[in-house]
């Protein structure tokens, strides 16, 4: 079999021009984003975020890979009309059947299911038993070697704990469920979700992953780096922030199976 290739997108952090936007059209909700928006530059550090991400569109045209996995913060401060613009950007993929995503915290800040409203058509499971009631964890199977797992991180206690995130134990117990069932049996499973090992439970997700044909891959961090697979841990992948200045890029991982792959760094424009 020759191996699966895929594109490990993150944290795109898409905005709109919060800098004409009054602090009260974001409410209360919104604080904690504004907050990172003006008080730690990001509405600056992110500007080009579009631009960047355009450019990054024409590199997965060119690099063909199999599949694209987007791990979250696909926009600034979850406003509809910023995921309304992601959507558009993602549409060719989605419809193709070649991009999985997962929501991050800030993808919850103005509205916490918007994200789900947006992409619902492309957020359904293969195996629809296994999701709550909000959708997640989702599964999709790929060809006969290749399953995805789509988790979401962000189920705090409040807005405040969103940076923190949290699968939830209900979540983390469907997660072994999907793991154990027989027709995942002889794929690799890719398992993402936007905080991976950073979220508070973390830990408890590594455990339910041990041992398994899994490779997680995670965002938030805005760090892309890769902790190869070591006794039973699985291959971990941070995606970095995809457009963040200086840290621009993405992986390619060509995948023969959860143990052995290849992954290459690229940023924007590398061949
Ligand atoms: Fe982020
Ligand atoms: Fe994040």
């Amino acid at each position: 079999m020759p191996p699966v290739r895929f594109i490990h997108v993150s944290d795109i952090h898409h905005q709109l021009d919060w800098k004409k936007r009054t602090w009260s059209s974001s409410g209360l909700q919104g604080a904690l984003g504004r907050i990172e928006l003006h008080g730690f530059g990001r509405l600056k550090r992110f500007s080009e975020a579009a631009t960047q991400w355009a450019r990054i569109l024409e590199d997965i045209e060119l690099h063909a890979p199999d599949h694209v996995l987007l791990t979250g913060d696909l926009t600034a401060m979850g406003h509809p009309e910023e995921l309304e613009a992601m959507h558009a950007t993602l549409r060719p993929l989605l419809e193709a059947r070649r991009l999985t995503l997962v929501p991050g915290n800030h993808d919850r800040y103005l509205d916490a299911r918007a994200f789900e409203r947006v992409f619902s058509a492309h957020l359904a499971s293969d195996l629809p038993e296994y999701a709550d009631a909000h959708g997640y964890p989702f599964v999709k199977l790929l060809g006969d070697d290749v399953a995805l797992v789509g988790l979401d991180s962000t189920r705090v206690a409040g807005v405040m704990q969103y940076f923190v995130g949290r699968l939830g134990a209900d979540q983390l117990a469907s997660l072994a469920r999907v793991l154990d069932d027989p027709r995942l049996s002889g794929r690799t499973v890719h398992v993402l979700s936007h905080h991976g090992p950073l979220a508070k439970d973390g830990p408890a997700l590594l455990k339910v992953l041990h041992g398994r044909s899994v490779v997680l891959h995670h965002g938030h961090s805005h760090i892309r780096s890769w902790r190869p697979a070591e006794n039973e841990r699985p291959h971990l992948f941070g995606g970095g922030s995809s457009t963040e200045p200086g840290r621009e890029g993405f992986w390619l991982v060509d995948v023969e199976n959860h143990r052995t792959l290849e992954a290459t760094r690229l940023v924007p424009g590398q061949r």
